[in-house]
């Protein structure tokens, strides 16, 4: 994935992304809100935060900054913000997630909700997410990862074929980005999902 593909995959989706992909990747985003364990006051940054479909999931007592490469994606949770009256967001960025322009230890928690596939270097956003986030502080992913079924690693494989048209890339290998050696907490969300909580400063591969 070339990041000029992804804002040209993005920019097409944008109207019809809620309609599309809000219900079916809904139960992930919970898992991760369930997971979370916010505290009042808590630092919050959502990359990859498209529409802005999580936002309302958040408590109302934690500060929440997101941002996107796609300026049509961070129109449409703009809008969500205005409508819902979501004070605690504190701003939606244009940025981009491999490079981010805070602070090292900025936030208290860090979540990437289905932007690891779709990123050009998986390893690098990871890296970037640990620099961000408080030493003491966790990162949150869910994603689609490479299948250990040969039927469906067949399909992924034929789909991957056409990641620069569909927006992502369905086959990220977990292991290799999360080494089992890194006492990354990984859980199941269904079929398609699965959640990993990583306690900051734990050591990943370069993929
Ligand atoms: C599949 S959507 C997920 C959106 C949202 N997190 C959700 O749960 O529906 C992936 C989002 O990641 C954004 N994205 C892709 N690459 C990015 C990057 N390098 N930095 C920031 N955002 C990125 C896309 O523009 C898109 O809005």
């Amino acid at each position: 994935m070339q990041i000029e593909a992804v804002k040209t995959a993005y920019r097409r989706y944008a109207r019809i992304y809620d309609m599309v992909f809000g219900a079916v990747l809904q139960p992930g985003r919970r898992a991760v809100l369930d997971a979370l364990q916010l505290r009042s006051g808590d630092r919050v940054l959502e990359v990859g935060v498209g529409t802005g479909i999580s936002l309302p999931l958040y408590p109302r007592d934690v500060r929440i900054t997101g941002i996107d490469v796609s300026r049509e994606m961070l129109e449409r949770a703009r809008g969500r913000v205005a409508r819902a009256g979501l004070r605690n967001v504190d701003a939606l960025l244009e940025m981009d997630a491999e490079e981010m322009s805070f602070p090292d230890a900025s936030f208290d928690k860090v979540v990437a909700m289905y932007v690891v596939s779709v990123v050009p270097n998986p390893a690098k956003l990871l890296d970037e997410l640990h620099r961000v986030c408080k030493p003491d502080g966790e990162v949150f992913i869910v994603n689609h990862f490479q299948s250990d079924n040969p039927v469906v690693g067949t399909l992924e494989r034929a789909l991957g074929m056409f990641s620069s048209q569909i927006g992502f890339d369905p086959e990220v290998d977990l292991r290799k980005l999360v080494p089992a050696a890194s006492n990354g907490d990984v859980r199941r969300v269904n079929f398609f999902w699965k959640m990993v909580r990583l306690r900051n400063g734990v050591k990943h591969r370069q993929l």
